[in-house]
């Protein structure tokens, strides 16, 4: 019987092998080649050891006492951003996907942070890097690329993506893309200790509430997350629906953005946002600046059945944040204040809760990427003429100060008493 089997299977591979023209056993890859591979990947397992476990700060907030607030401090990457784990999770799917081999070269559009994470983790494999980012770029941005090996190519914020696209074409380099392959790229599957540890931001969160004493609230309520590409956000709700777990995941919209229709009404699935976008919108997150239509798997990958609920903000309110969270000792960039401002909505919603409510949400980049920016009066009053300038970010930052002291709701507060005159 055993024979048999041998033989049938012997004949079934003849009729799909045509042996006349190649030898049964050739190895599709040369032994180099092979080499490279699995070097690659173990250099990879080495950068995943040594990102370790971001930090998890707690936060405590005196006017919602009730709120146990948990901030990942993702800053604290070798190349301070959330896009650290994401870009090692596009770079070993890359490699694994065989889309990535030593010949390789790489192109991303980004508006810096991936960049640089993906600069740093293709240099640790020896692929050359570029970067098609915005004119306007802030210069830290541009030097944290540079500094980890990638060379820059600026365009139109609108044409990045499409740019990176055709060069990559052009010289028949690997578009990594982001926005569209985050979702295929990144983790959301349980790891336990083992030594190869799952990159997902969420279960790293899990397995720190677990292990500090301290706390004695272990379950998640709500995960609160902007969707620049949606990776992150998609990854976290992922994991959470795939272990039936009682966390709720909120998504942190801007103000101009098309995600909040996207996940809520099941609109502007084939539609670039672009008539609607309003600069500067928050750096890193929204979707409507670019000129491609928002496309899962292509230019997005944000999964909306993952999605719980949406709050939307006004970017004024974020820069506010930026200022005031700052002021606070929580150093992050405003994608960070979106985030946290999204926390306290959903924090004050909960107000009456008879029970303590956590929310975990990310310090996603660094303040000092945005001193020529959002740290800038007279760029704000530029940005911000139509919107009240300097005198409606300090009201909003009032409102936003009072409900970290008072509980008070800055949202509704600030949307009436901040208004431009
Ligand atoms: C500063 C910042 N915050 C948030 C995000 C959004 O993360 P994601 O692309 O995973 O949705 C990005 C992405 O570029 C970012 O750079
Ligand atoms: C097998 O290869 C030979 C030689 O290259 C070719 O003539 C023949 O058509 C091939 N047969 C099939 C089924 O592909
Ligand atoms: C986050 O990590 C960075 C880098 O280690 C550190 O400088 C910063 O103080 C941390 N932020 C907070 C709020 O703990
Ligand atoms: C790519 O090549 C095509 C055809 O040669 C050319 O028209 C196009 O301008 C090139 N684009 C880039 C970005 O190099
Ligand atoms: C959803 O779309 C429909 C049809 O375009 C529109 O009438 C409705 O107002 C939208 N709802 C929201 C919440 O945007
Ligand atoms: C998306 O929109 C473009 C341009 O409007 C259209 O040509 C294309 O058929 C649309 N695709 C889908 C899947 O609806
Ligand atoms: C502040 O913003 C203004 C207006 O955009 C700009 O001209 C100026 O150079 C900026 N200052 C700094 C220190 O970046």
């Amino acid at each position: 019987m055993y024979i048999n089997c041998l033989l049938l299977f012997g004949l079934f591979r003849f009729t799909i092998t045509n042996l006349t023209s190649a030898p049964a056993d050739q190895d599709r890859l040369t032994k180099s080649e092979q080499d490279w591979r699995s070097w690659a990947i173990g250099r990879l397992w080495e950068e995943r050891a040594k990102f370790g476990h971001t930090p998890l700060i707690k936060y405590p907030v005196k006017g919602l006492p009730f709120l146990r607030l948990y901030i990942k401090n993702e800053t604290a990457t070798p190349t301070r951003s959330l896009k650290h784990r994401f870009a090692w999770a596009l770079a070993m799917w890359s490699v694994v996907d065989g889309l990535v081999t030593q010949d390789s070269k790489t192109y991303e559009s980004s508006s810096g942070n991936t960049a640089a994470s993906e600069a740093y983790m293709y240099s640790a494999i020896g692929v050359p890097f570029y970067a098609v980012v915005s004119h306007d770029l802030e210069q830290a941005k541009i030097d944290n690329i540079q500094g980890n090996h990638g060379q820059i190519i600026k365009t139109d914020n609108s044409l990045r993506g499409q740019l990176a696209k055709e060069t990559a074409a052009n010289t028949s380099g690997f578009y990594v893309n982001q926005h569209g392959n985050a979702e295929k790229a990144e983790e959301f599957t349980e790891s336990g200790d083992y030594k190869y540890e799952s990159g997902n931001v969420f279960h790293e969160a899990l397995a720190q509430l677990r292990d500090d004493s301290s706390v004695t609230k272990k379950d998640v309520d709500y995960f609160v997350h902007g969707a620049g590409t949606g990776g992150t956000i998609t990854s976290v709700g992922r994991y959470i629906d795939r272990y039936n777990l009682p966390t709720k995941v909120v998504m942190a919209d801007t103000e101009f953005s098309v995600y909040y229709d996207y996940v809520l009404n099941n609109s502007f699935k084939n539609e670039s946002g672009m008539k609607l976008w309003k600069e500067p919108g928050v750096p890193g997150v929204g979707y409507g600046f670019e000129v491609e239509p928002v496309i899962f798997g292509d230019t997005t990958s944000l999964v909306a059945s993952i999605i719980d609920e949406v709050v939307k903000l006004p970017d004024i309110a974020t820069a506010a944040g930026f200022r005031e969270f700052n002021s606070r000792g929580l150093h992050g960039g405003p994608s960070s204040a979106l985030n946290m401002l999204g926390a306290l909505k959903i924090a004050l919603k909960n107000k009456n809760s008879p029970k303590p409510i956590s929310i975990v949400t990310l310090l996603n980049d660094p303040a000092d990427f945005y001193l020529n920016n959002y740290f800038n009066d007279t760029w704000i009053e530029e940005m911000f003429k139509d919107r009240g300038g300097m005198k409606a970010l300090n009201c909003w930052r009032w409102e936003i100060a009072s409900t970290l002291d008072r509980g008070t709701d800055f949202l509704a507060n600030g949307m009436q008493n901040c208004k431009p005159n």
